[in-house]
């Protein structure tokens, strides 16, 4: 499949999606604190999403049972909400979708609970600077996997892996489209950038191995050696300067 180029009027569209994500991200984090089940914030994110008119694309995507992925310590991605209630520590990952007017908007963010530990704090604040050193390159006329290399490398600076085996992709009508977007290296440059995509760039990153493990629940994927994850992502617009982050939060 082709990578998408959008309009003026499907950016626009983009747009009003990608705040939609942005403001329950925002919502949410006022809500994850000790106590609290995931099952619940599942619960408050699904009504967000709908009081602002849009559609949580994430429920029944190929059968995940949820609004919101929740990825708790060692589960880097795609954790189903539970009864499980987060404890003083935790490091959060909240993956959040939604459609509005056709249009996806995609983006993650790890929260604290409480206080964690100074290696679990940087990880966390590493893998949310790789997105934004990735994106330096993001501008038009620029190679997709200059992005990937990008983020790689800081990653690796700091003495944490990225994750090999999920990659970032191309939104739009759809949540996944073209192009994958892995977080590391390529033997090539890969497909030139053009203004008017729409991509969703996630490092997910692990305090130890890469090795992933998939969970029996067909969904959450841990780390092999059960030491910490983190994953941040936005929609973005490529243009001829720096991309327009459509899912910005003020953190
Ligand atoms: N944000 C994830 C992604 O980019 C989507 C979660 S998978 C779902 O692939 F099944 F929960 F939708
Ligand atoms: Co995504």
């Amino acid at each position: 499949m082709p990578i998408t180029i959008k309009s003026d009027s499907e950016i626009e569209k983009m747009r009003l999606a990608g705040k939609v994500v942005a403001k329950t991200l925002e919502y949410l984090k006022n809500n994850i604190t000790a106590g609290v089940t995931t099952k619940y914030l599942n619960q408050i994110t699904d009504e967000f999403i709908k009081s602002q008119n849009a559609i949580p694309s994430f429920k029944n995507y190929n059968g995940y049972p949820a609004s919101v992925c929740i990825s708790i310590n060692e589960e880097v991605i795609h954790g189903i909400p539970s009864k499980r209630k987060l404890v003083d520590g935790d490091v959060v990952s909240v993956d959040i979708g939604a459609i509005l007017n056709g249009y996806h908007g995609d983006a993650a963010r790890t929260f604290i609970v409480g206080k964690t530990s100074i290696e679990n704090q940087k990880l966390v604040d590493v893998t949310q600077k790789s997105f934004f050193e990735g994106i330096k390159l993001a501008k038009a006329g620029n190679h997709l996997f200059d992005i990937s290399a990008a983020i790689q490398d800081f990653v690796e600076a700091n003495g944490f892996s990225v994750v090999k085996d999920y990659v970032g992709h191309g939104i739009g009508t759809q949540m996944h489209e073209a192009p994958e977007i892995p977080n590391y290296r390529q033997n090539r440059r890969g497909p030139k950038l053009e203004k008017g995509m729409t991509l969703a760039i996630e490092p997910m990153v692990n305090l130890g191995t890469d090795e992933i493990i998939l969970l029996d629940d067909g969904w959450t994927v841990i780390t092999a050696d059960k030491k910490c994850a983190a994953h941040y992502e936005n929609t973005i617009l490529i243009t001829d300067g720096q991309p327009e982050i459509l899912t910005a939060t003020d953190f």
